[in-house]
């Protein structure tokens, strides 16, 4: 399955394994390039410039095959200056950097002149329309039912892929509930040239969440996800428990940031991913219900190519 996404990022295969703040780290996104798929590091996850440089270096040597950065762009994900970790990428020598939080439009003079290809993530279609008139490389988009961000306007997948594919001119990646091959074929045929897969990559042996955090993923229902944080304008789709309960109702009797945030520090922290526990929220997209066996991240994507290949040849046979 060559696309012009495979071609330009010099990939295998037409997936993208999504940026996952505390997870994407050099071992993670090594073993999904190993794999022969495009993945992110998650620069704003190493709060300090040495531990980032240690890291891209350590992923370097990890492997040979290409892969990204991700440089958050959402207000106050990051310790740093985009600028700095702009440098500290270019400086290591990462030829491709996404971008997602907001527009990309005051960094796109210093993302060019480090030569690297520029992909943009964004949850609505008209931000896909802009940043395609502004010359991104790769559009992606993720629909309502996606981990992490889903964007205000609760536009699903199905409705917003092949919409988004008809309006830019630059491939898209499409986001939001892919899974498996029959998924990444639905995925292309929507007129997307690529896939996002997140939340199916946290029951990975390689993904360094707690074993009881994978455990209950693979007890999760379609139902399991609920969007908190609608009311401070930064809407995130995450597990359903007790504690993403509690926020919403903060939320609903009119809590302000400054009243939530105690509550979100384990997922600022990252800590809660680390240690098994329940009281915290953990991001993950409505398709986790359908994640059923935890495996190493090239026996899955092998899993989803084979999967991909059966699917074409079903509907061939229509
Ligand atoms: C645990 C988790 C953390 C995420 N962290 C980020 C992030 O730091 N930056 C980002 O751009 N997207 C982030 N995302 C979104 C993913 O990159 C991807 O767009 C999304 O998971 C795709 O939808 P899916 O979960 O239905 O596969 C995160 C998603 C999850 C599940």
């Amino acid at each position: 399955m060559k696309t012009r996404i495979t071609e330009l990022l010099g990939v295998d295969h037409p997936i993208q394994v999504g940026t996952m703040m505390h997870i994407s780290n050099a071992e993670f996104v090594a073993a999904c390039a190993n794999a022969g798929v495009f993945a992110c590091m998650a620069t704003a996850m190493f709060p300090d410039e040495v531990t980032l440089r240690d890291e891209l270096a350590k992923a370097k040597d990890l492997t040979d095959k290409p892969f990204g950065v991700n440089v958050s762009l959402f207000p106050g994900h990051d310790a740093r200056t985009v600028d700095v970790t702009l440098d500290i990428v270019a400086e290591a020598g990462i030829k491709i950097i996404e971008t997602a939080g907001r527009s990309p439009q005051p960094h796109l003079e210093k993302i060019r002149q480090n030569g690297a290809i520029h992909v943009h993530k964004c949850a609505r279609l008209r931000d896909a329309i802009k940043v395609d008139k502004l010359g991104v490389d790769i559009v992606s988009i993720v629909g309502a039912e996606c981990g992490g961000h889903p964007g205000m306007e609760d536009v699903s997948t199905l409705v917003l892929i092949p919409e988004a594919a008809a309006s830019i001119k630059a491939p898209l990646f499409a986001g939001g509930g892919f899974c498996d091959g029959a998924t990444l074929v639905a995925g292309l045929a929507m007129g997307a040239e690529g896939v996002i897969m997140g939340s199916r990559f946290l029951n990975t042996d390689e993904c360094r969440i707690h074993a009881n955090t994978k455990e209950r993923f693979l007890r999760a229902e379609l139902t399991d996800t609920m969007v908190i944080q609608r009311s401070i304008h930064s809407p995130v789709r995450v597990l359903q428990n007790e504690w993403a309960l509690k926020i919403l109702e903060m939320e609903n009797s009119g809590a302000t940031l400054q009243d939530l945030l105690p509550k979100l520090s384990g997922q600022l922290s990252g800590q809660s991913w680390l240690t098994g526990g329940d009281d915290a929220v953990f991001p993950c997209g409505q398709v986790i219900g359908r994640v059923k066996e935890t495996l190493p991240i090239k026996a899955l994507v092998d899993k989803i190519i084979a999967e991909a290949g059966a699917t074409r040849k079903r509907l061939a046979a229509i």
